[in-house]
């Protein structure tokens, strides 16, 4: 594969243990770069480097796609994104949940909306601003965005308990056809949160007519994924048929204890789904979410830790439970104490979060929060969890197969084309990893610690993270829909 010219390249690794992203057996050699571009893959012992880098048969993959993000904000507050890279994250699909910055104005910031912004002016009036900004101050992961359907109604709609009218309806699309035009890639929903859940079925269905007609993509959290998980995905199911638009399922998961094992008839609806539509998922391999502190949430968790809190910020990282014996009172109290806050909920089985992560479609999403005090740990060690742990450890699926979730699964549900395979021709998102000892660090104890055996990861063939520390470069692009492909082929064949 190499140019018969090819003399010279800005990059060569040598000697790389070479995970293609497609789920093939792992071959060896070498990898060169220019610019950019992967430019030469094989025996490249012809070619020089400006940088040649030792890979000593250690992993060479595709940089991972972070699916489910809510770095909106983080992408530009903290744009090292260091807790991406340090996993060998390159790029994040963010606007997850309902939620986006854009296009808003709004005095007020009602839950979840309060997880990504922390104040009025974090938000922006139209998508055009919020991509703008990326790229006049980029950061060091490739950002696609979504719109959020939550996002959409609190600036379209005087009181969020009801169904939209036919005029808030017109109102939402007209600020989602100027963000798809913008280059929002997609719409979310987030039926299960207060500012979306009185939307009945037919309004997301009529708002999906855009993104049907600029074919993007949508993404749901879920109306419910307890008790009433079937009749959500039914929902799911039909929104995505009637709209005709291609949809995933975000974070996949059964909560509260009377649903542990229902993944098996969950995957099975999804399997049964996708013969007559385009249906996808993600999951995070924990046994706990984590969200805004609610008391709706309290019954369905057997431990809770508080992750935030405004007016009690000292409280962070502690138990709920422990909260409330001190201050003499019960757990509802104690959660409308601390509030507004946000928990990490102990309420799923690992056998539903294994068998989850098992099934061929099954994309990797950290749903890390990355503005909580004491954050959940999979905002940090989601990735290096599934290669070390679950890969490696449990032997859940081969490293290949890890990959594969990470990088060509989600480049071809999102349409991002030239990502997501060691490909020559493709963009140098790289990740070199020592497949012997990656693992993640970050627990629910100490939940910001970075992973282990990540040693270089590559963005835009620029170096973002190397000997365990942000380089400061900030190659990341806003990927913009129209620069994208088709969205929705996520195949369950390896490539
Ligand atoms: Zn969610
Ligand atoms: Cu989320």
């Amino acid at each position: 594969m190499t140019k018969p010219n090819l003399r010279h390249a800005d990059v060569v690794i040598r000697s790389a243990h070479l995970i293609d992203g497609t789920g093939s057996p792992a071959t060896y050699g070498d990898v060169a770069i220019i610019n950019d571009k992967i430019i030469a893959i094989g025996d490249l012992s012809e070619v020089i480097g400006s940088r040649e880098i030792e890979a000593n048969a250690r992993a060479l993959a595709p940089g991972f796609i972070d699916v489910h993000t809510h770095d909106d904000r983080a992408v530009l507050s903290d744009p090292i994104m260091a807790c991406k890279i340090s996993q060998g994250v390159t790029t994040v699909i963010t606007g997850n949940c309902g939620i986006s910055l854009a296009p808003l104005t709004s005095k007020f910031l009602p839950p979840p909306l309060d997880l990504i912004a922390d104040r009025p002016e974090s938000l922006f009036p139209d998508f055009f601003a919020y991509l703008n900004a990326l790229d006049n101050d980029p950061p060091a992961v490739n950002v696609a965005a979504q719109v959020g359907h939550s996002t959409l109604r609190i600036g379209a709609m005087d009181n969020l308990e009801r169904p939209a009218t036919g005029e808030e309806i017109k109102s939402m699309r007209h600020q989602l056809d100027h963000a798809l035009e913008a280059g929002a890639i997609g719409m979310s929903t987030g039926l299960y949160y207060e500012p979306a859940s009185a939307a009945p079925t037919s309004e997301v269905i009529e708002l999906l007519k855009s993104i049907r007609d600029a074919r993007g993509i949508h993404t749901t959290h879920m109306r419910n994924e307890g008790d009433h998980i079937k009749q959500s995905l039914e929902e799911s199911f039909r929104i995505g048929r009637d709209a005709n638009v291609p949809i995933v399922i975000s974070h996949h998961k059964v909560g509260g204890i009377s649903n542990h094992g229902r993944s098996r008839e969950t995957l099975r609806m999804i399997d049964e789904a996708s013969n007559y539509q385009a249906i996808a998922f993600d999951v995070y391999p924990y046994v706990a979410s984590s969200t805004v502190l609610g008391v709706k949430r309290l019954e369905t968790a057997s431990r809770i830790v508080v992750t935030w809190s405004k007016p009690h910020p000292e409280m962070s990282g502690r138990d709920l439970s422990h909260i409330s014996e001190e201050l003499g009172c019960d757990l509802i109290t104690a959660a409308q104490t601390l509030a507004p806050a946000g928990a990490i909920y102990f309420m799923m089985s690992e056998d539903d979060v294994q068998r989850i992560l098992s099934h061929p479609k099954a994309m990797i999403g950290s749903d890390g929060l990355p503005h909580d005090d004491h954050p959940h740990p999979r905002l940090w060690g989601t990735f290096p969890r599934v290669l070390g742990h679950y890969a490696r450890e449990n032997g859940l699926f081969t490293l290949e197969e890890a990959v594969r979730r990470m990088t060509s699964l989600p480049a071809a549900q999102f349409g991002l084309m030239e990502r997501g395979k060691l490909n020559v021709g493709s963009y140098a998102d790289l990740v070199l990893f020592n497949q012997k000892t990656v693992i993640d660090r970050a627990t629910f104890e100490a939940p910001t610690r970075a992973a282990e055996g990540i040693d270089l990861v590559m963005v835009n063939g620029r170096t973002v993270w190397e000997n365990g520390a942000a380089t400061g470069a900030r190659p990341g692009l806003a990927l913009r829909r129209q620069s994208l492909g088709q969205m929705g082929s996520n195949t369950t064949s390896g490539c």
